[in-house]
């Protein structure tokens, strides 16, 4: 669905509402977990929106894909959700019955693009708006960080904090700022259409590291070396090298085991069609790839290559100056 059109259904509705976007992490994901840095950028296009009525006699209730499921009855793959939705009835001290919680989202689940931390701050924010409360960002993020615990375990708290950002963030170890950018770039997002499991992930490259506990250390420190060469290439808005640094970060997360060859299709495709660089985004194993360009038509460009090479579907995010 367009944005547009959520927000018609926003308006008509009336109800308590809350929503978030999605994100893309340009740099640094998997070695953020060790406490390097990370730079993720907002994907306003593809949003996820709550909205909260109140029913009478009835458990909380979620509407989502036509279907209508009470809360306790959730598959266990919506179990971040119930999670999100009892953290902040609790905070609100509202209790846990006679809702009715619409859910729409137009992110693509378990792809990397922060899917699950984007439905919680929808929900958490439709309830503090039933509630007619308020929230400090700090509390917003621990709510967000309970259900993200949930859906994988142990999360840096990325996700959390760059589903609300208006630009692309700097984060590390909980602690995020704004990031200037030098010059208007694109970034051209690819899903291969391969569902990953974060936690999976996560685990596969604590595997490696502590099995191969030098070299482990040393391509995370890398990482981190090379988000912080990042963060000066895009503040002078030099992709050439930008795309040089996710081109090495590519190189890293394959050897901590969290490539797969789907990935590898995109990431050659985009090159191919002369992107600055490629990579992984997300927990990978699957899910999205980002290629950088200079300007509108050359992401067209590679966005073509990529459904040429089997992604199931392409976004562009526009990256302007700050
Ligand atoms: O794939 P996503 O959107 O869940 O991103 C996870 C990012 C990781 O660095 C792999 C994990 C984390 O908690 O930061």
């Amino acid at each position: 669905m367009a944005t547009g059109e959520f927000y018609a259904l926003a308006n008509e509705q009336g109800a308590a509402f809350g929503e978030a976007h999605a994100k893309s992490i340009l740099m640094g994901e998997h070695s953020v977990v060790y406490g390097q840095p990370a730079i993720a950028l907002p994907v306003t296009s593809l949003r996820t929106m709550a909205w909260i009525d109140r029913v009478e006699d009835s458990p909380v209730l979620f509407s989502m894909d036509g279907e209508v499921i009470s809360i306790d009855e959730l598959p266990n793959r919506f179990a971040s959700i119930a999670a999100a939705t009892r953290a902040a009835l609790r905070k609100f001290g509202l209790p846990e019955q006679d809702l009715l919680i619409r859910l729409r989202s137009g992110i693509p689940p378990a792809a990397g693009l922060g899917g699950s931390a984007a439905v919680a701050h929808a929900v958490i924010d439709a309830v503090r708006d039933l509630a007619d409360g308020a929230l400090t960002e700090a509390e917003r993020f621990e709510l967000v960080q309970e259900a993200e615990r949930v859906a994988h375990g142990n999360p840096s708290g990325l996700d959390a904090t760059a589903t609300r950002a208006a630009g692309p963030v700097y984060f590390q170890r909980g602690k995020f700022h704004p990031l200037r950018v030098g010059k208007k770039m694109w970034l051209v997002i690819g899903d291969t259409g391969v569902r990953g499991s974060t936690s999976i992930a996560v685990a596969r490259v604590r595997g490696f590291v502590d099995s191969h506990r030098v070299r482990g250390q040393q391509l995370l420190d890398d990482l981190g070396d090379l988000t912080d060469a990042a963060v000066r290439h895009l503040a002078k808005g030099d992709i050439t090298r930008l795309g040089q640094r996710m081109n090495a970060a590519q190189s890293a997360l394959d050897e901590l085991g969290v490539g797969h060859e789907t990935i590898s299709d995109l990431v050659t495709a985009a090159r191919l069609a002369g992107a600055s660089g490629a990579k992984l985004t997300g927990a990978g194993c699957g899910g999205c790839v980002i290629a950088l360009a200079d300007s509108v038509d050359h992401a067209d460009l590679i966005a073509h290559a990529m459904m040429g090479a089997n992604a199931v579907a392409t976004w562009t995010v526009e990256v302007n100056p700050s």
